[in-house]
Formats: structure tokens, C-alpha cells, sequence
């Protein structure tokens, strides 16, 4: 498998620090200093399949590919629009295609469950090329009176779309249950046969510290793994892009690996934790950056409620785009 185009998509609201001070016992100083992010995308007014189809729709355009040579679209969101159909049953017929859709449930480790899953199905012959889109509008599930958790996250989509080729080296997965440390919950309607008692509040709610330390250590070893299968180390990845959920998780992960300075970049501080969308958002300003060449060997790694964790290695092979979009897509390097 290798990737053949990519795209992504931010809904137009930016709600920066200072906004959040208004409304919650917050400060630009503690959410950048403990966070990294100074602002954010919001979903308002738009959708996520809305998004899933304009980044699938440029991902498609930049492969040259069009909907009817799709095989497959895989979307990974926390959650879509409604509960069914699937975001990328939503999106299928908008993208041209003709083709079976099902939507991951991976949390902020969608993405990189994706690949692998597009890799199985391409490897056995079943699919060809397949669309695959991370697409959250994670400010629908934040309570917006828990300043712990809603200064975090923002909306988003990245997409690839993936044919053929010897891109991805290798992929590691994993899943430990632990919900008590994340998880997020929405209500439905009230059925009058439940008891009052199994009505619970919507939103997110973390142990962050636990989290925090899950994450350093679950992303060192699983890019040591996937690093270690493919017999390329660490220090030999020309990029490591990690899941953006804290500025702080990003460095220490990069510490504790030895990742040679200035090869992990990091675009948190626009974004804030985009959930599935955050890596393949961060491959696309690479790309538009003028970062990635051909031959170039990245490692990613995402983490996320579950606890999900997965990190594949994977050689780049799109040649550079023929225009540079700094610095609306500025990036940060650790
Ligand atoms: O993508 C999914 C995976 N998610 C993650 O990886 C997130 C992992 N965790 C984290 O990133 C961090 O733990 C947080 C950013 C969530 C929190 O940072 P922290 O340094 O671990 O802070 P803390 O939870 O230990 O809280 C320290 C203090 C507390 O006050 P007291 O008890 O010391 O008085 C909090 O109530 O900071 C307070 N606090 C805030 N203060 C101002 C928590 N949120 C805020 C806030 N503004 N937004």
C-alpha cells in the first residue's frame, strides 16, 4: 500500500484562548503553557460528513483517481453526524463512488487502524484503492463547562486516498480497556422503560494525568515496535508525526526515543487535539509544506480513548507539490 493523494478540511470558526476565557475559570497562559494549542477549529453551522467530503474530495483529486476507481471508503470518526447511516455511506455518492463503506470507531488511533485495515484488503487482492478519512467534530461531545477537557480539542478531517505499493513497512496495534481513564458518552432519547438512573450527562470526561502518562509510554513502544519490524531505527526516520493531543506528550515522547531534533513537527497549536484527523492533518502540512520527499521515511504513532495505540512506519512517495501553503499551515518542530 502507499499513499496516492491527501486532503484535509477545517471548518471556518476559530476560537482562540481568549474566548474560552469568557466563558470558563480558564487563561490563554495555562491552556498554552500545559497544552501547547493557542487555538482551534469549531464545527458550527457545517457537518462532519461535510468535512469528511471536502477532504475526501481533494484527497481523490490530488491521487488523480476519481470516485468510481474507489474500491472502498473507510472513515474513522468518534462520531458522525447521526448514529447511521455511516459517515462514509453519507459521503459515497457526493464522491462519485460506487463502492462498499464502513466507518472505524478507533478513537484518536482511527487513522492509523485504517491504514492497516486498507493494507489487509489491498494486500489480499479484495480492493484495489481505497479512500480513507479521519473526520471529527469532537466540539459536539465536549462538555463545555469541564475546562479540563473542552479547551482541547478541535473539528477537523485529513484524508488519503491509498492504492498498491510498498509505502506502509510495518504497523503495530494495540488495545488495553480503560475506560475508567477516558471515555466519552452522548445521550439518546428517553425510553420510558429505562430507569431514571441510566440517564447519563453527554460529554468527555478524562483522568488526564493517567492518560498522559499511558500515552508517553504506550507511543515510545509502539513506534520502537513498528520501528523494529520495519529494521529501520528510530533515529533514521526522516519525520515522526504523532498524535496531537498535548505539546507536552509530543516532547516527551520525542525525548524518550531520541528522535533527532527538528524531524518532529507539530501543528497543535492551530489545531488542538483533532482526535483521528490530527496525523494525517499533519502529513498534509508537511506535504504542502515542501517537507516530505519522495523516499522519505516516516513513523507515525496515535493514541486514544480505549486505550487504542498504533504506529506504523511508513516510505513516502508523492513527488512534492508544485506549490509551498506557508504559512497559513506553519508547523512547529520539536
Ligand atoms: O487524544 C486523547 C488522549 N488525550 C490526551 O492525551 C490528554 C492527556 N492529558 C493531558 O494532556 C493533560 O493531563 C491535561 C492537559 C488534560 C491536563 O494537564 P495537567 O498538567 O495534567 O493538569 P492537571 O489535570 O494536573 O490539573 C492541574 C490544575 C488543576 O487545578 P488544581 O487541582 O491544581 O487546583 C486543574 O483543576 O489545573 C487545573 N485545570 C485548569 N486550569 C485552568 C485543569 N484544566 C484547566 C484549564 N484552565 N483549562
Amino acid at each position: 500500500m502507499k499513499i496516492l493523494g491527501i486532503g484535509c478540511a477545517l471548518p471556518p470558526q476559530v476560537v482562540i484562548n481568549n474566548q474560552l476565557e469568557q466563558i470558563l475559570d480558564t487563561s490563554d497562559e495555562w491552556i498554552q503553557s500545559r497544552t501547547g494549542i493557542r487555538e482551534r477549529h469549531i464545527l458550527s453551522g457545517g457537518t462532519v460528513a461535510g468535512l469528511a467530503l471536502e477532504a475526501g474530495q481533494e484527497a481523490l483529486q490530488d491521487s488523480g483517481l476519481t470516485g468510481a476507481d474507489l474500491d472502498m471508503i473507510l472513515v474513522t470518526t468518534a462520531q458522525g453526524d447521526d448514529l447511521f447511516p455511516s459517515v462514509s455511506c453519507t459521503i459515497q455518492q457526493d464522491l462519485g463512488a460506487n463502492c462498499p463503506c464502513m466507518d472505524l470507531h478507533v478513537a484518536c488511533a482511527g487513522f492509523i487502524y485504517a491504514l492497516d485495515t486498507a493494507d489487509a484488503y489491498i494486500k489480499s487482492g479484495k480492493a484495489s484503492h481505497i479512500l480513507i478519512v479521519s473526520a471529527e467534530g469532537l466540539s459536539r461531545l465536549s462538555d463545555w463547562s469541564d475546562r479540563s477537557t473542552c479547551v482541547l480539542f478541535g473539528d477537523a478531517a485529513g484524508a488519503v486516498v491509498v492504492g498498491p505499493g510498498e509505502g506502509l513497512l510495518s504497523c503495530q496495534l494495540s488495545a488495553l480497556s480503560r475506560r475508567d481513564i477516558l471515555f466519552g458518552t452522548y445521550t439518546g432519547l428517553p425510553c420510558p422503560f429505562s430507569p431514571p438512573e441510566e440517564k447519563v450527562a453527554a460529554g468527555i470526561r478524562m483522568e488526564g494525568q493517567e492518560v498522559f502518562k499511558f500515552a508517553v509510554g504506550i507511543s515510545a513502544a509502539d513506534l520502537l515496535k513498528a520501528a523494529d519490524k520495519a529494521d529501520i531505527p528510530i533515529a533514521q526516520m526522516d519525520w515522526v508525526l504523532l498524535h496531537q493531543a498535548n505539546r507536552r506528550i509530543i516532547d516527551a515522547v520525542s525525548r524518550r526515543l531520541g528522535v533527532t531534533p527538528g524531524r518532529v513537527p507539530s501543528n497543535i497549536h492551530r489545531l488542538g487535539n483533532t482526535s483521528s484527523a490530527s496525523i494525517p492533518l499533519l502529513m498534509y502540512d508537511l506535504y504542502h509544506a515542501g517537507l516530505l520527499e519522495p523516499g522519505h521515511v516516516l513513523a507515525l504513532s496515535g493514541f486514544g480513548s480505549g486505550m487504542v495505540s498504533g504506529a506504523c512506519i511508513l516510505r513516502w512517495d508523492k513527488p512534492k507539490p508544485s506549490q509551498v501553503k506557508d504559512p497559513v499551515h506553519s508547523l512547529h518542530f520539536t
